[in-house]
């Protein structure tokens, strides 16, 4: 067992945090008259009723999500994208100038800059030459002071699924949170760690709506974990952190799932296709698997291929510099018409 207790690893000014509270959120019963919040009683300009303030406890967005991933709305939490589920993860575990996270490189740079933003440390173990887990070292870096483990998986920028034997291995001797970002999920054949939520009390799930389902301009990201750890979630948001617009086209969506799943088959034969375009190339070295939206692409020299790209409007992401991904790109997935336009650029460029 971890031995995690919610209560040890809390920081000890949020056990009696009251959350801000307001009329709306107090009041039960029926009215037809809102004079509690200052709100504007006409049209917003420009046409529209955006005058009121969206439900700060996102109940109606929260009850949908519960409902298709089959756990208890007081399982979920929505936010202004998974980015923010990762500043409230730090913001509610990790006291500033004591605390650390640990996080294992190459993956997701809003880990650590979110960590850093906060002012809590940042233990690094780089994953192995198989982009896998370096279990024993993890185990041997963390502290009484390590409160949060971040595992992307599939991880971005190598595009890979994380053992699962490796964090069952973390889940059951860490006795902090283990936090797996799944934004890329939905890519893999494989299923969600939400489905262990109950079994592992120090699991939290982060999943967004801003890849598999097209929405990073609506700013979602869905977080699952137990009921203690998104409760005190759920007291520190902000307030208003999902506007009504996004509110309201979440719960849409996933009325509309088919279209999530025939973006994805989309999505997932063009990776096929730049995979195998990558491969006939001369100065490509090395096509990783992916299970992602995006491939990683080891090449001669990546600089010079990157520069190339982008004197054709092509931009990619020159992941060069992070730790084991020297002279390599992570390259998005793009609709059939942005990825002709990249093989004919591919084809051209001289090494
Ligand atoms: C692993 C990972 N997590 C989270 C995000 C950000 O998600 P969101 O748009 O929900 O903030 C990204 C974006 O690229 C990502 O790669």
């Amino acid at each position: 067992m971890s031995g995690f207790d919610f209560n040890k690893i809390l920081r000890p000014h949020l056990r009696d945090f009251q959350a801000y509270s307001s009329a709306r959120t107090e009041f039960r019963g029926k009215a037809e008259v809102f004079l509690d919040a200052n709100e504007n009683p006409y049209q917003s300009v420009g046409g529209g009723y955006f005058n009121r303030y969206p439900d700060s406890s996102n109940f109606a967005v929260r009850s949908k999500i519960a409902e298709y991933r089959k756990v208890s709305v007081d399982n979920v939490v929505v936010a202004n994208g998974s980015d923010e589920l990762i500043d409230l993860l730090v913001r509610a575990f990790c006291d500033p100038g004591k605390d650390k996270i640990l996080i294992c490189p190459p993956t997701y740079p809003m880990f650590k800059t979110t960590a850093v933003l906060n002012n809590v440390g940042v233990t690094e173990i780089p994953l192995n030459t198989k982009f896998q887990l370096d279990t024993a070292q993890i185990f041997e870096a963390i502290d009484e002071n390590t409160k949060l483990i971040f595992i992307n998986s599939p991880n971005n920028p190598t595009g890979n699924l994380i053992h699962s034997d490796d964090i069952k291995l973390l889940l059951n001797g860490f006795h902090g949170l283990i936090v797996i970002d799944e934004a890329y999920i939905d890519f893999a054949d494989t299923n969600s760690w939400i489905n262990l939520i109950d079994h592992y009390p120090n699991l939290y799930v982060i999943q967004t709506m801003s890849k598999a389902w097209g929405m990073a301009g609506l700013r979602l990201g869905l977080g699952f974990g137990s009921t203690d750890v998104s409760g005190i979630l759920q007291k520190i948001k902000p307030p208003y952190n999902i506007n009504s617009v996004s509110n309201n086209w979440a719960i849409k969506a996933f009325d509309l799932i088919g279209e999530k799943y025939q973006m994805v088959e989309l999505m997932r034969s063009e990776r096929l296709k730049l995979q195998q375009t990558l491969r006939e190339l001369p100065f490509v070295e090395k096509v990783y698997d992916s299970d992602a939206n995006f491939v990683l692409v080891k090449v001669k020299n990546a600089d010079k291929l990157y520069n190339f790209l982008l004197n054709q409007g092509i931009v990619v992401r020159n992941r060069s510099k992070l730790p084991l991904c020297e002279n390599s790109l992570r390259i998005c997935v793009g609709n059939s018409e942005e990825n002709r336009k990249l093989f004919k650029a591919l084809r051209e460029y001289k090494d």
